[in-house]
């Protein structure tokens, strides 16, 4: 089945209640506290799956700790055209450029507003339109739209598939939109988190720059990484050399470094959600060690399927064990020490 008709049908399936509720209870070395909130377990879904809200309900039921939604512009878009998504089974990972195609902010806030905090914890993606004359707006009018229906929400300036939006991870461009972004927020006397999400493929210097800005200016939190548009050359798959962002267990080292320095860069000040190849409890675990409070996956999701979640939670608390941890919290940032 193309990628693409694949992933529409998973997404039907888990927006009409046809799935497997998991009824196993995570157990309590598990959960963490943070921004206020109470995470049953570390392991979420990252952006991009579910980017119009159709499916959070069900993927939360599956035993995600937390489930991101988006990205989401202001206004509807297509995308990029097709083919735009592509799998590398190989080398376990997917190419993909679609090009933030999603319903809008409109549609999606509707779909949000069922959401019931009862089910778990939801964070937005916000982006936006690829043919915007304001970017700044687009993301105001994201924190505006979604700050009353998540729990926390992520500025995405890391996709490489929306042209010149990596651009604003650069020092100026950077300052100006957090500071918009921050003020926004006060406006609206929310206390929501803001997050930012970066790409990996950034110098050690650009983390240094962009770890500053984000202590100086008021940010919650990051999200490390986004995919890369680097191509190791262990690759395999002949399709490796599609345009787009990679993903899955090629950029799990890459991801895995840049999360260690902005931990580093940060001195474990700001909350951290590590993503980029999980696929196991021991990569979980070693993000965790270099300085994730949370970690989220995709590509592994779309290989192993929905047991993919008990198993990673199962492999984490072994290695917990190992250790002689008793919580998640006990562990984050122990390779700095
Ligand atoms: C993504 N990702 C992504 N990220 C984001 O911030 N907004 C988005 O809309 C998307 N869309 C998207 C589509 C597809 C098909 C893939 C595979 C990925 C990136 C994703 O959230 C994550 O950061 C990377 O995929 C790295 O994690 P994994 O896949 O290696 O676990």
């Amino acid at each position: 089945m193309p990628p693409e008709t694949a992933h529409a049908l998973a997404l039907w399936v888990l927006s009409h209640d046809m799935v497997k509720v998991s009824k196993q209870d995570d157990n309590a070395k598990l959960g963490i506290n943070l921004w206020g909130h109470y995470f049953k377990n570390p392991i979420g879904l990252a952006a991009g799956f579910d980017k119009n809200a159709r499916a959070f309900k069900n993927l939360l039921k599956l035993g995600f700790g937390f489930v991101e939604v988006g990205t989401v512009t202001p206004r509807p878009q297509s995308g990029n055209i097709s083919p735009r998504l592509f799998r590398l089974p190989e080398d376990q990972a997917i190419i993909n450029r679609m090009g933030f195609n999603n319903d809008g902010l409109v549609s999606v806030s509707q779909r949000l507003q069922k959401f019931n905090s009862f089910w778990g914890f939801i964070g937005g993606n916000i982006g936006m339109n690829k043919d915007t004359t304001d970017p700044i707006q687009d993301y105001l009018m994201g924190i505006e739209k979604l700050s009353p229906l998540v729990n926390y929400l992520v500025i995405n300036i890391s996709s490489p598939n929306t042209p010149g939006l990596r651009e604003w991870q650069k020092y100026e461009l950077f300052q100006n939109l957090i500071q918009c972004c921050v003020v926004k927020k006060k406006e609206l006397s929310s206390s929501i988190p803001l997050l930012v999400k970066i790409s990996p493929d950034l110098t050690l210097e650009e983390i240094n720059i962009l770890c500053d800005l984000c202590m100086n200016l008021g940010i919650d939190g990051l999200i490390v990484s986004n995919t890369t548009i680097t191509r190791p050359n262990s690759l395999m798959n002949s399709k490796k050399n599609e345009a787009g962002g990679l993903s899955g267990r090629p950029i799990f080292q890459l991801s895995t470094d840049c999360l260690f320095q902005v931990y580093k860069c940060t001195k474990g000040m700001l909350p951290l959600i590590g993503v980029g190849g999980v696929s196991n409890g021991a990569e979980a675990y070693q993000k965790i060690k270099a300085g994730a409070s949370l970690i989220q996956l995709y590509t592994s999701f779309i290989y192993g399927g929905i047991s993919i979640i008990q198993k990673i939670k199962d492999e984490l608390l072994d290695e917990l064990k190992k250790d002689g941890f008793t919580s998640i919290k006990d562990a984050i940032g122990t390779a700095h020490k």
